[in-house]
């Protein structure tokens, strides 16, 4: 059997990231409307700061406004509310993102209930879950929604229909949503997670995996249906001495393995990955459009 496609999620992204600047570009044009994205974040976690820059980037580069809210460490959740408050009445912002984690004292539930939930381009609000859980428009989490996407370009858009999905993870950020877009596309899907018995079989049974288990090589050759559409979310640092040198990014998938019988996988690093920012510019347009009552440009 031939090897799997690999599925490039940095060149979708890259095409993806080019179609929002024109969408950007002419809604500037035609009214006059410049979307514009206010990320928060809260004390000095590195990895957060580097997610940060990296998302202030991308959103000058797609031409739109970009307001970065760096707060000290101790900030008290009520000034981290008054903020938001702030940027909830702001009309220059439609979306609203503060990044995870956030310190001990801050009660992320109550954080994230208090942003408009259609400034929530997180897609991570209460109401935005009962939104995609019913099958109403609203804002959908940027991971799994770039995976939906990945899926839909190597089978083709349509012939998702009647495929069974089996999705490894549970969490609220990709897992739960996950599975509820896959439904949509009107999978047949199963919901499994680490505790799962014969997670192994279960796979096995999958035309489209999708995996977010926090868990690297999780998923062995073996537990894979030939020709399935292999979707790794998993981001996992292998430490240099158990690399060989320097640290190694790894999935929850074992990609040599897995890309012998897959028909399609998504690699890690270079998959999911670049998916999950050009997912939230795209999501800050659909806010955008939505506030100010306008279509999203057909560019
Ligand atoms: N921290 C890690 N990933 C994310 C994300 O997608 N959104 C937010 N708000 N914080 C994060």
């Amino acid at each position: 059997m031939s090897e799997a496609i690999r599925i490039d999620g940095k060149a979708f992204a890259d095409k993806l990231r080019a179609r929002i600047a024109a969408q950007v570009k002419e809604l500037k044009s035609l009214h006059g409307l410049t979307p514009g994205l206010a990320v928060v974040i809260v004390g000095d976690d590195p990895a957060s700061h580097v997610h940060v820059r990296s998302k202030h980037k991308s959103t000058l580069e797609a031409g739109m406004k970009s307001f970065e809210h760096q707060l000290p460490a101790e900030t008290s959740q009520k000034e981290l509310l008054t903020l938001i408050d702030g940027l909830n009445n702001d009309p220059a912002v439609h979306g609203i993102l503060v990044q995870l984690p956030l310190p001990k004292q801050i009660n992320a539930q109550a954080v994230l209930a208090k942003i408009n939930p259609d400034k929530d381009v997180d897609g991570f609000h209460v109401i935005n879950a009962g939104r995609l859980a019913t099958g109403m428009p609203g804002l959908v989490p940027c991971t799994p929604l770039g995976c939906l996407m990945l899926i839909e370009d190597v089978l083709g858009k349509g012939n998702l229909v009647g495929k069974h999905a089996v999705v490894i993870g549970r969490s609220n950020i990709v897992g739960k949503p996950m599975a509820q877009l896959l439904l949509h596309a009107d999978c047949t899907v199963t919901i499994t997670h680490l505790l799962t018995q014969h997670l192994d079989e279960e796979c096995r049974r999958a035309d489209i995996l999708v995996v977010a288990a926090g868990h690297a090589h999780l998923v062995q050759g073996d537990w894979i249906k030939p020709g399935a559409v292999v979707i790794d979310v998993g981001i996992n640092r292998i430490a240099a001495a158990e690399a060989g040198g320097k640290d190694r990014l790894v999935g929850d998938v074992d990609y040599a393995a897995a890309v012998q019988v897959a028909g399609a996988i998504t690699p890690v690093p270079g998959g999911v990955g670049p998916m999950t920012i050009a997912c939230l510019l795209a999501n800050t347009v659909t806010a955008a459009c939505a506030l100010n009552d306008v279509e999203v440009p057909n560019v």
